[in-house]
């Protein structure tokens, strides 16, 4: 039995109106606050964050960031610190999605220096890797997924010390909204390669401890074929997690 406790992520990306997301995170109060086998998470806009907190209430259910800048404060126009994050109450924060990188030039520089300051500033990061078609393709996949894992994760590397909290997510760019999943044995694959990874660079309680979220295209007719691998820890849902119909089957996939 893994030591794992399974997580379903709901990413909103840009989307929801602050009525829609308040109305959304009440049903899934109503319907998942409190349960036992799962966490459940919802990363909103910014500017729904204390909103949605407030409607969280002592439900359990977790807030996230979707982006966050390294600093702490400071002249960086646009930009939202760790410690505001803090402040909206967010426990933990998504970085390094592909949509930040591809999109909007994020390196594994930058991610390093975020997942550190998320680390020093008391918030989980949900680390975000995956390889494009393209790579996939060429048979890159797991080149990529070392690159990736070795620069935004490298200055916890060079201390050998990752916080167990720390959670991983494998979303191959070609199943991000496209509505191509992985199958079940594409994603154990990359997963336990992710998980090799971390057992020879951070020892095998981290390798036991650390969850390793899939993302790309999950839905209620996915969930439970994906979930039943053994290196597959929860997901990171986009599209799917923008209404109740079917983001609660997710969260409920343990049930049927
Ligand atoms: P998707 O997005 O579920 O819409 O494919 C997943 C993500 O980008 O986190």
């Amino acid at each position: 039995m893994s030591e794992r406790k399974p997580m379903i992520a709901g990413n909103w990306k840009m989307n929801l109106t602050l009525e829609q997301s308040t109305s959304l995170v009440k049903t899934i109060v109503k319907e998942c606050g409190r349960l036992k086998g799962v966490e459940v998470l919802v990363a909103p806009p910014f500017t729904a964050l204390s909103t949605i907190k407030e409607a969280i209430g002592d439900s359990g259910i977790l807030l996230a960031a979707q982006n966050m800048h390294w600093e702490l404060e400071g002249a960086y126009t646009g930009e939202i610190s760790p410690k505001m994050l803090v402040e909206a109450g967010c426990s933990h924060v998504i970085l390094g999605h592909s949509e930040r990188r591809n999109l909007f030039f994020e390196t594994n520089d930058t991610i390093n220096l975020k997942t550190e300051a998320a680390i020093s500033t008391g918030l989980v990061p949900i680390v975000c890797i995956g390889e494009t078609l393209d790579q996939r393709e060429q048979g890159q996949t797991s080149e990529v997924i070392r690159e990736q894992l070795e620069g935004s994760l490298k200055n916890l590397l060079e201390r050998k010390n990752l916080p167990l909290s720390t959670i991983l997510a494998y979303e191959p760019v070609w199943a991000i909204g496209t509505g191509k999943t992985a199958t079940p044995d594409q994603a154990q694959e990359v997963h336990q390669f992710i998980r090799h990874w971390l057992d020879e660079n951070f020892g095998s309680r981290a390798a036991r401890a650390i969850r390793i979220l899939y993302g790309g295209s999950v839905k209620p007719g996915n969930i439970r074929e994906l979930m039943s691998m053994p290196d597959i820890d929860g997901a990171l849902v986009g599209g799917a997690s923008l209404k109740a119909h079917s983001f609660l089957p997710i969260i409920r996939f343990q049930e049927n």
